[in-house]
């Protein structure tokens, strides 16, 4: 099959959060699968990508879109990177999404747009590459929600089976890309899906219900948020759309990247260690106390957080308990940015526990693997959550993670008490009580060290590899393509 992942982000060249993991490692097993895989992403400023360019190829400007250039490069992991080059829209200061301020790009709806739009030529016969075009179009999130409306209108006038299969997947259904109508003429949506069967979102226009209403397929990022998302509790407005089309839609859970979440062979870490070799975790426990200035004490219950600090990850739950969590010598290591309020609250935290919390507010990608193997306990109390990462390559990394009971968290997370196989710990409700529960079940394991070390090797010995998860990709994007009459 030849497969396109349309991407906004992509580790190592651009990440802001999950789904740079996930678009940095899901297309190359698929391609170890047998397929042919390309991964379509803007050529943000700043990014670095080593490589042989493989082709330049002009896309010239048309109608409302502006000319761009196609790049494509072979970074050597089996697919080729394609970069879309429009300086005017993705060469400037920022993350993919938001100004160096965090306000979001003024011109979103059409950098996203236009990025959906050739996504989608490169799953028809008018391919910007000359010698590929797509059978599956494989588009992430809202920046790429309108790929599958393209897709669709395409098939309104060329040959049936002549156009690529769709398949939208939720990475976070609470970022929808919603913008005011009216740029719905700049976008080129027809007018007779502008309506509530279409693009309509209370009176404005939705990147993401456009990609729910017209994938051959839609996936979201773990079973368990698959089904919370057709509540309304947690569908955000679109759990109506997502129910009349539940006939479409799977969950399929993350994997992670076992190349760069390894204990026993990651670099980022000043020491490694495998479950045979426990006992070197703690030089690494030491090593994150010295970095971040806490107080060097082996025996201390080290809790870590990495996370976007936003109020989905339930932080606030975090430094509500401190108190709790601070009792006995505990310390706290948080890594992350985010809300400004929660910034504060977290410096005020350090002021009041000195040598015991330690904030570094950024994004540090070798801290965030140091504190996955040097924390002792690993706090995920989200308030929900599509997939959730950080849970499992805690767990990989002898770290036992305490969650709470929703989306990726459930279907990733054993809790210790309920099962002899438990790998954590499992908030039994989503508040404050829940996290005091958990924790002080959490504290009383640690306290015995057999039965701390059997929660740690039983998280170490999870499959949590990618090749389970892209076997079921390629099985959705199977189904789509017979939806959408393409041979594969
Ligand atoms: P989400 O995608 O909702 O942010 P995930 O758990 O799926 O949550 O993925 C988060 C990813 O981003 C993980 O790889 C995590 O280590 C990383 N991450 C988040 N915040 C930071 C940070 N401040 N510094 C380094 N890595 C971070
Ligand atoms: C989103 C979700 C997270 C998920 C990630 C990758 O950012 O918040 O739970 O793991 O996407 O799918």
């Amino acid at each position: 099959m030849k497969i396109l992942f349309a991407t906004p982000e992509c580790a190592p060249h651009v990440k802001t959060g999950g789904l740079g993991d996930v678009s940095a490692a899901l297309p190359p097993t698929l391609a170890r699968l047998g397929h042919d895989v390309r991964l379509l992403m803007p050529a943000y400023s700043g990014m670095k990508v080593a490589g042989d360019v493989l082709a330049s190829v002009d896309i010239p400007a048309e109608g409302q879109w502006p000319a761009a250039q196609l790049l494509e490069i072979d970074p050597g992991n089996g697919v080729p990177l394609l970069l879309l080059a429009c300086p005017s829209l993705y060469s400037r200061a920022g993350s993919p999404y938001v100004t160096p301020t965090g306000a979001d790009h003024h011109d979103n709806a059409i950098r996203f747009g236009f990025l959906s739009h050739v996504a989608a030529r490169l799953g028809t016969a008018r391919s910007p590459l000359p010698q590929w075009r797509a059978d599956v179009v494989h588009a992430n999130d809202w920046p790429l929600g309108l790929a599958p409306l393209y897709l669709a209108q395409a098939r309104l006038s060329e040959p049936a089976g002549s156009v690529a299969a769709s398949v939208v997947t939720i990475h976070n259904l609470a970022f929808q890309g919603v913008f005011p109508i009216g740029v719905a003429d700049a976008l080129g949506v027809p007018w007779q899906w502008r309506g509530m069967d279409g693009v309509e979102f209370w009176g404005q226009l939705s990147m993401l219900k456009g990609g729910l209403q017209f994938a051959d397929a839609i996936t979201a990022v773990s079973p368990t948020y698959a089904r919370e998302i057709q509540t309304p509790a947690a569908g955000v407005g679109l759990d109506g759309v997502l129910r009349a089309r539940a006939g479409r839609l799977t969950g399929i859970l993350n994997g992670i990247d076992t190349a760069v979440w390894n204990p026993a062979t990651d670099r980022l870490l000043p020491h490694t260690y495998s479950a045979s070799s426990l006992e070197k975790k703690a030089l690494d426990k030491a090593a994150l106390q010295a970095r971040c200035g806490l107080k060097r004490r082996a025996d201390a219950m080290l809790f870590g957080v990495v996370s976007r600090l936003t109020s989905q990850k339930g932080i606030d739950l975090v430094l509500e308990a401190l108190p709790a969590l601070m009792a006995d010598g505990g310390q706290l290591a948080v890594l992350g940015q985010g809300e400004p309020a929660l910034h504060d609250a977290l410096a005020a935290a350090v002021a009041r526990y000195p040598g015991s919390v330690a904030v570094k507010i950024g994004f540090d990608e070798a801290l965030a693997h140091l504190i996955e193997a040097g924390a002792d306990c690993f706090l995920m109390p989200s308030r929900f959550e599509p997939c959730g990462l950080n849970q499992m390559y805690s767990q990989a990394y002898g770290t036992p993670p305490l969650v709470n009971a929703t989306g990726g968290l459930v279907d990733s997370v054993t809790d210790s008490g309920a099962s002899s196989t438990g790998t954590g710990f499992v908030m039994r409700s989503a508040d404050s009580e829940g996290f005091g529960e958990a924790l002080r079940r959490a504290r009383a394991a640690f306290a015995e060290r057999r039965r701390w070390r059997g929660i740690q090797v039983q998280g170490m010995a999870r499959d949590f590899g990618w090749e389970r998860s892209a076997a079921q990709y390629i099985e959705v994007y199977r189904q789509a393509a017979q939806l959408a009459g393409v041979a594969v």
